[in-house]
């Protein structure tokens, strides 16, 4: 038998998990809720579940009097004070690299959106234009990819990207000749600067976590390497580009199209939304069945093992 305990739900989450708690505990959900909201009613929960709309820090714990755990119901922790959780001896659950394939899927799905322009393409195709001679585009077959960041969503994209018979090199956060000869025995080529991996691909995927020294990584001092007819996709975090600076290399025409799944101000409105040869998406990576099933069954197990009677 699973104690009653509280549980607060401010993200979406897979409904095998929902018919779990629903079942076992007593929950509340809301989502979207304001960072404020969430410090108002925080004190009546005992468990947190998140993914990224929201902030566990030190303010929010302060308010949180009888939380006994959070989950994080994906991956990423650049949201979660892990030190103010640490201190204030809460229970922390996540799931690390359980979508990795769900985003990495979604990065090729970019890269072909991008280079065949099917947003536009399907936005004129709804008021009866045919142009096809403006959509010529170009293929993924035979293309040089250059991955920022080589965890375990960078290295499903290069595991898809051998279909496709591309060209894979990236950068990581740190660089050893022993790490790049390791890389060469699989093919993968290991840059030592960025600037590099940037003048040297024809699309560029932003797969690395965000830290203080991911902020801002991208932008125009390096943005001027990309050459006029490559890509770049971000699937890290919004902040990792600065989104005025792509703003401006894609008015400018530096790059033939940029598209990108996270934004530094989630449920806000982007210049970069007005240009069309920019793709945005609201926070979808994880957002497939298969990968929130997996993180669903995790989370179940957590909450078996720490919650039952
Ligand atoms: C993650 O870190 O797992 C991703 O941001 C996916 C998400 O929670 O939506």
């Amino acid at each position: 038998m699973v104690s009653k305990l509280r549980i607060l739900v401010v993200d979406p989450i897979h409904i095998k998990l929902r018919n779990y708690i629903e079942e076992n505990f007593t929950v509340t959900v809301k989502h979207p809720i304001t960072q404020q909201e969430l410090i108002q009613c925080i004190n009546k929960y005992d468990i947190l579940i998140l993914r990224s709309g929201a902030q566990v820090d030190s303010e929010l714990l302060s308010h949180g009097k009888n939380l006994r755990a959070i989950i994080r119901a994906g991956t990423g922790t650049d949201n979660i004070d892990l030190q103010a959780l640490y201190n204030a001896k809460i229970l922390f659950y996540n799931t690390p690299n359980t979508n990795s394939r769900a985003v990495a899927e979604l990065s090729i799905g970019l890269m072909h959106c991008l280079f065949r322009h099917i947003k536009r393409a399907s936005n004129e195709i709804e008021t009866n234009i045919w142009n096809k001679k403006s959509l010529m585009g170009f293929e993924l077959t035979n293309k040089k990819l250059g991955l920022i960041g080589f965890g375990s969503i960078g290295q499903e994209i290069a595991n898809i990207a051998k279909g496709y018979n591309m060209l894979v090199s990236c950068t990581v956060a740190h660089y050893s000749t022993k790490r790049a000869a390791d890389m060469n025995t699989k093919n993968i080529t290991l840059f030592n600067h960025l600037e590099e991996l940037m003048a040297f691909n024809d699309i560029l995927v932003v797969c690395c976590p965000y830290t203080n020294s991911t902020k801002n990584l991208i932008n125009k001092d390096n943005l001027c390497y990309l050459n006029p007819t490559s890509i770049l996709i971000n699937v890290a975090r919004g902040g990792v580009v600065s989104e005025q600076d792509l703003y401006h290399s894609l008015i400018n025409k530096n790059i033939y199209g940029a598209a990108s799944d996270v934004f530094e101000h989630e449920r806000k409105i982007s210049p970069l939304f007005t240009l069309n040869n920019f793709i945005g998406t609201p926070h979808i990576g994880a957002m497939t069945n298969e990968s929130q099933e997996k993180i669903a069954d995790l989370i179940i197990q957590f909450l078996k093992r720490e919650f039952s009677d």
